[in-house]
């Protein structure tokens, strides 16, 4: 029996951010392995017109909470939804509401946060904040990672007499084991889940669809991406760890793959790019690539020749068939929001992992097994092309029928890509030949050239015979 599942037993616990990517996750591995839990309490508001009940079931019809619905039937009555909302004082929960949680919540975990990078400070007004933000934040790359560290510090100045740890995952993407598969046959299908458009994802996409086929970033630089289960591992081990332990002071625990398993841009986008030949995106708009340069002016160049000018052309082409241009729009906001990245992939980052090596050392074999966060088994080829498919069935929700037809585009989108180079090439040499004696003469260097070397192996043919 796993000590861990047998400590969430019973216990009563706060999630924020449960319907984020990580809460979900976080939320299904506690239900599949503690169904003895007594309740979870998430803090919700509503959102795109959906009451918080319609966001609970939502998240329990997700492919994600199928195992879940087996092995713990009764999950919808274990989820208890509170309207909260945590930029309003005391996060706009209701007395009742606060007073339960108060008097019932054995353990928390915090995981709401908005995690775009360019958001802005909420605290004053927008004139005030715009003068003081560059003086706050200083050598913070965002906003993103200097409210973090703000929060950090706040946890740990106010937590008295509670027992707190804090985790930071590297960058979060797709599961990599679980949820365990309800069959062998489903065992592929429930490999790379994921269920929103940040970060990797949304990269992911903009690489299979063609829209972005280069980035600034170093090549050999690490990229440190964690599985999403390896995170909720890790956090329900912490959980345990921290109450049961009670450790004298607030430990860090880092949970990356740079230091233990690394791998660098250049072989994950290899590798993705292998994935798109066995399995296409539909309706590419280019055929996918994925160059990866830390130099200035070819990362400008290629975002001129190959993002900027395809969008105008494609613009254009719409404007012509009475369409509403688009693609330079969706170009920019695309450009920008990968730039906001360039800070951290141009660099590789080294974290400390020793208490998270720690507490894996501490785990009983049986805990180790079923709340894995021991990075280094991880093979990224395999994780990446999981990742891929799970992209594309989970996100795209594309039908994998659809894959002969997929491939058949990239054929027609490769052949105009080698057409076009082709005419290009021959319309800029025409016009050097037009000007240049220099280029005239290595023309009919060329020509002459040929035409010895077919005359030669015609005559040489010919003897033989
Ligand atoms: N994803 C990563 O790569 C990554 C890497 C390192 C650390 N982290 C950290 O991990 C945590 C979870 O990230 P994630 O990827 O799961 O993010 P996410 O998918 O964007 O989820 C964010 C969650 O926070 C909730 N939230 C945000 N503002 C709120 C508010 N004012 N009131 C109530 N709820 C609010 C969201 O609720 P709604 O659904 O209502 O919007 C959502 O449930 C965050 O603390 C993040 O900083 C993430």
């Amino acid at each position: 029996m796993s000590t861990i599942a047998a400590f969430y037993g019973g216990k009563s616990i706060l999630i924020t951010g449960a319907t984020g990517f990580l809460g979900k996750v976080l939320m299904e591995k506690l239900f599949r392995t503690s169904p003895d839990l007594k309740v979870i309490y998430i803090l919700v508001r509503p959102k795109a017109g959906q009451t918080l009940q319609q966001r609970v079931f939502q998240i329990l019809d997700s492919k994600l909470f199928e195992k879940v619905k087996e092995v713990c039937p009764n999950v919808h009555e274990k989820i208890r939804a509170i309207y909260a909302d945590l930029n309003q004082n005391d996060f706009a929960i209701s007395k009742e509401d606060m007073q339960e949680l108060l008097s019932c919540t054995n353990i928390i975990f915090h995981c709401a946060a908005t995690v775009r990078f360019d958001d802005t400070l909420r605290w004053l007004d927008d004139a005030i904040i715009d003068e003081i933000t560059p003086k706050l934040i200083r050598d913070w790359p965002n906003i993103y990672t200097y409210t973090k560290a703000l929060g950090e510090m706040v946890v740990q100045q106010e937590s008295r007499n509670l027992s707190i740890a804090i985790i930071r995952p590297s960058i979060v993407g797709a599961t990599w084991q679980e949820p365990f598969p309800v069959s062998p046959l489903t065992w592929i299908q429930t490999k790379g889940w994921v269920d929103n458009i940040n970060g990797p994802n949304g990269i992911i996409i903009a690489t299979g669809k063609g829209f972005l086929r280069a980035i600034k970033a170093t090549p050999m630089a690490v990229a440190d991406v964690i599985p999403v289960d390896t995170v909720v591992n890790l956090m329900l081990a912490v959980g345990w760890y921290t109450a049961v332990h009670r450790p004298k002071s607030t430990l860090v625990y880092h949970i990356t793959s740079g230091n233990m398993n690394p791998c660098n841009w250049h072989k994950m986008g290899v590798q993705v790019l292998a994935t798109f030949e066995k399995i296409p995106f539909e309706r590419p708009f280019r055929r996918p690539n994925a160059n990866f340069t830390s130099n200035s002016f070819t990362s400008q160049y290629w975002n001129a020749v190959s993002h900027r000018a395809p969008a105008i052309i494609y613009d254009c082409y719409l404007r012509l068939t009475g369409r509403k241009p688009r693609m330079t729009k969706l170009m920019n906001r695309l450009l920008r929001t990968v730039s906001m990245l360039e800070y951290f992939i141009n660099r590789s980052w080294e974290w400390s992992t020793y208490n998270t090596e720690m507490l894996m050392s501490e785990l009983s074999p049986e805990d180790q097994r079923v709340f894995n966060f021991d990075v280094r088994q991880l093979n990224w080829l395999e994780y990446i092309e999981n990742y891929v498919l799970g992209v594309k069935k989970y996100l795209l929700k594309e039908d994998m029928a659809g894959i002969p037809e997929a491939k058949q585009r990239l054929k027609r989108l490769r052949n105009i890509h080698y057409l076009f180079n082709t005419a290009l090439f021959l319309i800029a040499w025409r016009l050097l030949i037009a000007r240049s004696q220099m280029a005239r003469n290595v023309w009919f260097f060329i020509v002459s050239f040929c035409y010895k070397f077919l005359s030669y192996f015609r005559a040489s043919s010919t003897l033989k015979v």
